[in-house]
Formats: C-alpha cells, structure tokens, sequence
C-alpha cells in the first residue's frame, strides 16, 4: 500500500504553486483581484490538503453535516446573539438558560470548536470566532435554517433519487427531488407556509459575502448612457424577493431615474408591510408572459440557478419576443459563471445544493448554450468582488 502522506517533494511543489499564485494575487489591483485570490484559494487548498493523512479525513468529510445540526442547535437555541461584541458564553449560564443537558451542550459546541466557528475559553465557555461570526447575522442563521429544513433532506437522498430515477439530471416533466419529497415544489410548498417562508426570504439577504452590495454590474455608469427620464421604468427585478436588492441599487446609485418594479409571486410580498423606498412591487408569475414593457433593463439574480435549461427557456421565451422589439433593453442574469477546471469547493456546494430544487450553477459553456436555444447571446461577462458575475446578454 503506498504511503498515506504525500511526498516531501509533492508538498514543495504545491508550495511552489502557493508562492507563484500569491505573487499574481500581490500584483494584482484591479478588478482582477478577486479571480487571483481564488487562485491562490485554489493552491492553498491543495497544499493543505497534501498535508491530510487520507485515512483520517474519511470520518469527519462524511460527517461534516455534524457541523449544520450543531449551527441549527444554537440557532434553535438562540444563541448566537449572546456572543455579540465578543461576549464569552459561559457553560453554566447555557445551562441554566436553556436547561439543557450539561453533556450535550459540551458534545455540540465541541463540534463547532473544532470546525472554529467557536473557540473554548477558561470558565469554562466559550467565544465566536471570525469564522462563526456571520451566524450573528440573523440573515446567515436563517439561511442556514432554511437549507437544513427544506435542502438538506434531498441531498441525503440524492443517490437514492438518482439510483431509482437511472443518474438523470431531474426536469420540468420528471420535478424536481424536493418535489418528490415533498409532494410540490418548493416555491409553491413555501407560498402556502408562511413561517418556512420567512428564513428563506430573510436567508436570501446573507448570500453576499458579508454584503449585499452588487458590484458586478456597474448600475450607476451603464443606466447614465441610457438617458432614462423620471417616469419610465429603469429596472425590473424578475423574482426579486422582498426587494433587498433593488433597494441596494438605489441606495448606492441614487442618480438612477425612472422606477423601480419587483416582481415576486404574491405570496413573497404579503409577509412585508411596505416595499422599500423607491421601489415598487409587482405580483407575477415569471411563467406568464412580462406585463413591463418598455423597461430599460430586466434584472434576474440567483433566478436561472434555481431552474433546469427547460425552465428557464419557458421563462425566458416570455421576455425575448418583447426584447426584439425593444432593441435598447438590457437583459441581466446575475448567478455563479463556474471556472471549467479548479472550481472551488465553494462554488461546486452551491452547484450541488442547487440540485433539490432542480436548478444548476453554470459555466460559461452552458450560459452559451442555454441562451442560444433562446436566441440570445452573451454581451459581456460582468465580475466585481461578489462571487456572482452578471451576464449581459443580446438578442441574435
Ligand atoms: C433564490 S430567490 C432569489 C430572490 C432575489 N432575486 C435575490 O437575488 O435574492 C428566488 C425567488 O424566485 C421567486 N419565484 C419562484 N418562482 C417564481 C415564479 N414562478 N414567478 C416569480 N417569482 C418566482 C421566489 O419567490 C424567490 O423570491
């Protein structure tokens, strides 16, 4: 059996590819910068890997979903605000509070000690970590609760669902494993379940890194070539939730005339008193021709990865006919556009997380494709520093 280490002459070299990717990452400035720190990402990862002994790592790797029902504990629990400002939790005071075993407490943060989203302090207690620190975003633990609750499920039956249904990619016709759990579709599942609803709309905030700021697209620069006048409509948000986005777009670029419409299903608004200033909202199904016409830009983000090709071509083929009679609208798809090679473990868990749903991230390849069957085409590939890029596409 050969050695379960990697070679000290393997280790140098992945070495080598660290120093050579964080010299690309020092020297870059520009908006390149977050593509070189991927890279060095990349390497780092692979250096840290080499140094795993591999019969170790089979335990923890297949039980990393200790970690989400040990996050979701804290979370049921209501933890996670007791360690703001850089609070220390103590055991006792948990135990008193909660009434929790002393043992289980112990058992659970353990597992998150270990992963570091905690660390242990004298007392004994315990702190938040940087990594555990986006859990005090009420945001990010909702998320977190949304994917255990409603995502989690299908993807431990994933190759159950794939065995029995021979390996193929679920579609419009076959439904998508969330709904062969759950009887329908998750969108129309949360329509009539308000309380699920809540952390998946409030979860749909915490996707950015730590902001919601969408710097893909350059909003303010490319609506000012436009010459949009008060009055006529600048930007249609297709499935844009509750608006967060829309409202960032206004808050950042307050140059931008002309209104802004969110369209969601009926369901997503009522659960909200107002939209956001500047913004209004717009109840429609996306599968039903688009009531805006004349809009200078339709907006979808994080739309076409919830969807297989199928779906999104029915969608799409609501808004085409409109855009070839509306030459100067601008068509926006904002999601992941993975790399072929090297895609991060980041990307690769949204792409796979994508799959209960029915939906896909896509690389530059499959964009291709699934507009050209739309007879449409890719303008310009947008990147900042968020990890979503914004495709803007043309009418062929
Ligand atoms: C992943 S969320 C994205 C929300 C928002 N665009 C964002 O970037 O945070 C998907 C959204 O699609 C909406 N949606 C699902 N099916 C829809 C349909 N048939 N018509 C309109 N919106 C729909 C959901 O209600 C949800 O708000």
């Amino acid at each position: 059996m050969a050695a379960p280490y990697a070679s000290a002459e393997e280790i140098d070299k992945l070495v080598e590819n660290v120093n050579v990717a964080s010299k690309a990452f020092k020297a870059e400035s520009g908006r390149g910068t977050e593509d070189a720190r991927r890279k060095l990402q990349v390497e780092a990862t692979k250096l840290l890997y080499s140094l795993q002994e591999p019969n170790t790592e089979v335990w923890p790797r297949i039980f990393q979903v200790n970690q989400s029902a040990a996050i979701e504990v804290i979370t049921q629990m209501g933890l996670w605000s007791k360690f703001e400002d850089g609070k220390i939790l103590l055991l006792k005071d948990i135990i008193s509070t909660t009434g929790a075993d002393e043992v289980m407490i112990i058992r659970i943060f353990r597992q998150l000690v270990a992963a570091n989203v905690l660390s242990d302090v004298p007392g004994p207690g315990y702190k938040i970590t940087p990594l555990g620190a986006p859990y005090l975003n009420p945001d990010h633990a909702a998320f977190s609760s949304f994917v255990f609750t409603e995502i989690l499920p299908s993807i431990l039956s994933l190759p159950r669902n794939l065995s029995t249904r021979n390996y193929k990619a679920p579609s419009k016709d076959s439904g998508s494993p969330y709904k062969w759990a759950n009887g329908e579709e998750l969108w129309t599942y949360l329509g009539s379940h308000p309380e699920r609803a809540l952390n998946m709309v409030n979860g749909m905030r915490s996707l950015h890194t730590g902001s919601l700021e969408t710097n893909a697209y350059p909003f303010a620069e490319e609506l000012a070539k436009m010459d949009i006048k008060d009055g006529e409509v600048a930007i249609v948000d297709v499935a844009g939730g509750q608006g967060h986005i829309m409202a960032e777009v206004r808050r950042t670029c307050p140059e931008i005339k002309g209104k802004f419409i969110v369209q969601d299903l009926a369901s997503t608004f009522e659960a909200v008193a107002a939209p956001p200033e500047g913004i209004e909202y717009m109840a429609y199904d996306m599968f039903t021709p688009q009531p805006v016409k004349g809009a200078h830009v339709y907006h979808y983000r994080h739309i076409f990865h919830d969807w297989s090709d199928g779906d999104c071509s029915s969608f799409l083929q609501q808004l085409v006919p409109l855009l070839k009679e509306q030459p100067g609208s601008k068509l926006l798809l904002v999601d992941l556009v993975l790399p072929n090679t090297d895609v991060s473990m980041q990307e690769c868990v949204r792409d796979l997380s994508m799959f209960p749903i029915g939906g896909l991230e896509r690389n530059e390849g499959q964009w291709r494709e699934l507009l050209e069957k739309n007879r449409l085409k890719i303008k310009k590939i947008w990147r900042g520093t968020e990890p979503e890029a914004c495709v803007e596409c043309e009418v062929l």
